[in-house]
C-alpha cells in the first residue's frame, strides 16, 4: 500500500515535470503556419523552392532547435551564432519556447532524409 501510494506520487511528479518542459505540438504548427516557412522550405517542409534551401522535415528537434537559436544568436557569438540574413530575421521574434515548439512540430513531420549504410 506505502510503496503503491508512493509510485503514484512519483509518477505524477514526473508527469507534471513533462508537462512543463514538454514541447508543444500544436503551438508549433501554428508559429509555422503563421510564419510561412513552406514558402522557402517548402510543402511540408521537405520540398524547398530552391536547392539552396535545406530540407527540414523529420530532422531531429535538438538540432532544429539548435539550429533556430543558432540564428537568433547570430554574430552575436562566433561560437555559437549562424550568421544567415534570411534565416536570422526569421526567427527574432521567437522565444526559446517558441523555438522549442516549432522544432517538436517540424520533428513531427514526415521527411525523406536518408541515412546511408
Ligand atoms: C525567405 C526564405 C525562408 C523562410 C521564409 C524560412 N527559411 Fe529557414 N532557411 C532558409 C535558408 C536560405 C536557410 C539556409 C541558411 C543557411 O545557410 O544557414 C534556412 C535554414 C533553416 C534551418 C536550418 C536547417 C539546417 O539543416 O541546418 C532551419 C531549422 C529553418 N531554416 C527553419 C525555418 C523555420 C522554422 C521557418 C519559419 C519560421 C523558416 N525556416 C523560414 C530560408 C527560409
Amino acid at each position: 500500500m506505502k510503496f503503491a501510494l508512493i509510485t503514484a506520487v512519483l509518477l505524477s511528479s514526473i508527469g507534471l515535470v513533462n508537462v512543463a518542459n514538454a514541447a508543444n505540438v500544436d503551438k508549433g504548427q501554428a508559429l509555422v503556419e503563421k510564419a510561412n516557412c513552406a514558402s522557402c522550405h517548402g510543402a511540408g517542409l521537405n520540398a524547398p523552392i530552391l536547392p539552396v534551401y535545406p530540407k527540414l522535415a523529420g530532422q531531429y528537434s535538438d538540432y532544429l532547435y539548435y539550429a533556430l537559436k543558432a540564428y537568433k544568436v547570430g554574430n552575436g557569438n562566433p561560437q555559437y551564432g549562424r550568421n544567415n540574413a534570411i534565416m536570422g530575421s526569421q526567427v527574432q521574434a521567437f522565444s526559446d519556447a517558441d523555438m522549442q515548439d516549432i522544432a517538436a512540430y517540424v520533428s513531427s513531420l514526415p521527411g525523406n532524409f536518408v541515412i546511408k549504410k
